[in-house]
């Protein structure tokens, strides 16, 4: 089995607008020859067009959340199959931010996991403990009990990758020492491992909290970190494409 190619994915949140198609542009034109796959995913209404501008490039689009249901009365909601219909090739699912303020579980997540590849899209799986979670010890217990009950059967075979974003470490500018970062990132291989076999060895486990172009290097050649999940750093190219160039 070989090894996951890097994924860098930036999540742009509840940011940006048509103007900030521009930032998408410039990060596709300054990717150079990196070792990367790319990837931005902004706001449920900027996916159809970032992807119609992106077409001819080497950075992909994807979408923040999805509904599992195929369609129906879900006021404010977006169907997988939506987003796929607009461009999106890949899903952010089970983003802490969503866990916290929108009480989804694991079984949840993993529900919309299943929708995302009935739509053919490729899901990167969030996953990360609290503040209390990690100064309990609790840390990989929680995140090894989150890969558990997200990663729904039907991803055996297929492409999807996992993010591990510590709750404590996003938007914060705090970041877990390298070591603690191997830490989770090992006990998540060895989880995937039990789940899917030689398939969990090409699942990129991806780090998310706090990335920036200064810590880039250090977190992403770290043993087990196959790529990054970015928020405010995404935002603008300049930064992203020094986040990128540390692959
Ligand atoms: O999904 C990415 C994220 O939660 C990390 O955000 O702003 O700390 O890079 P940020």
């Amino acid at each position: 089995m070989t090894a996951p190619t890097p994924l860098i994915a930036g999540n742009w949140k509840m940011n940006g607008d048509s103007a900030s198609l521009g930032e998408a542009l410039a990060t596709a034109a300054g990717l150079g020859s990196t070792k990367a796959r790319v990837a931005i995913c902004p706001s449920a209404t900027l996916v159809s067009r970032m992807s119609d501008a992106l077409k001819a490039t080497n950075v992909q689009v994807g979408g923040q959340d999805c509904r599992a249901e195929l369609s129906g009365a879900y006021t404010g909601d977006v169907a997988a199959e939506q987003l796929a219909d607009a461009g999106a090739e890949l899903v952010i699912l089970g983003h802490s931010e969503r866990r916290a303020g929108y009480g989804e579980t694991n079984a949840l997540v993993a529900a919309k996991t299943q929708a995302a590849l009935r739509a053919g899209l490729e899901p990167i799986v969030c996953v990360g403990e609290t503040l209390d979670e990690r100064k309990a010890g609790k840390a990989l217990e929680i995140v090894t009990g989150q890969v558990r009950g997200s990663l729904p059967a039907e991803l055996a075979g297929q492409a999807f990758s996992v993010a591990y974003e510590p709750v404590w470490a996003i938007g914060t500018g705090l970041t877990p020492s390298t070591e603690e970062i191997v830490e989770v990132h090992r006990a998540i291989r060895a989880t995937l491992n039990e789940i899917f076999g030689a398939h969990g060895a090409t699942v990129a486990i991806l780090y998310g909290g706090s990335v920036k172009p200064a810590n880039a290097a250090e977190i992403l050649h770290a043993d087990e970190v196959g790529g990054a999940l970015v928020g405010g750093a995404s935002l603008k190219a300049a930064d992203f494409l020094g986040i990128i160039a540390a692959v």
